[in-house]
């Protein structure tokens, strides 16, 4: 029997009927981190980030590249000058790949190696996701229908 373990840090943007927002992050799931690495999700506006008057957002993945961007805060942002949700994300990943400066972290064409993927949910309820590479999904749920997953959108196409 096939056995599937999910592990990971997951984030959770919400949004009540009547607009009222919230929001959450696992704390980190990376395995083998350092000891006392914090990594994104704890920091506020980083991992995540929800204001009452725009939306909420959160990341999962390369914590360090959502940190220099203080990525959560940065699509909501973006959703305050009225980016749709997806495109607050892609937007703050165009600046996440802008700041990702070491080599270490870049591949021959300059794309960072690791992924970083961001949710968010405006006031409206419109919801929104984007990966820096694709192949990433989130899930949606709204009262009354099944859960779905939706492809994120991306900036980079990952070789088959
Ligand atoms: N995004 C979780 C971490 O990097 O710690």
């Amino acid at each position: 029997t096939a056995f599937f373990r999910p592990d990971g840090t997951i984030h959770l943007s919400a949004c009540a009927g009547d607009g009222r927002l919230g929001c959450c992050t696992t704390t980190s799931g990376l395995f083998f981190k350092m000891a006392g690495r914090v990594g994104d999700s704890p920091l506020i506006g980083c991992g995540l980030y929800c204001d009452g008057e725009v939306g909420s957002a959160g990341a999962t993945g390369h914590g360090e590249s959502c940190i220099v961007t203080v990525g959560a805060h940065t699509a909501v942002e973006f959703m305050r000058q009225g980016l749709s949700p997806t495109e607050a994300c892609l937007a703050t990943l165009e600046r996440v790949v802008h700041n990702t400066r070491a080599d270490y972290l870049r591949d021959a064409q300059g794309r960072p190696r690791n992924n970083l993927a961001l949710y968010a949910v405006n006031r409206r309820g419109e919801v929104g996701g984007a990966s820096l590479w694709s192949g990433s999904r989130y899930a949606v749920c709204r009262a009354g229908s099944p859960p779905r997953l939706e492809d994120s959108s991306f900036l980079f196409k990952r070789d088959a």
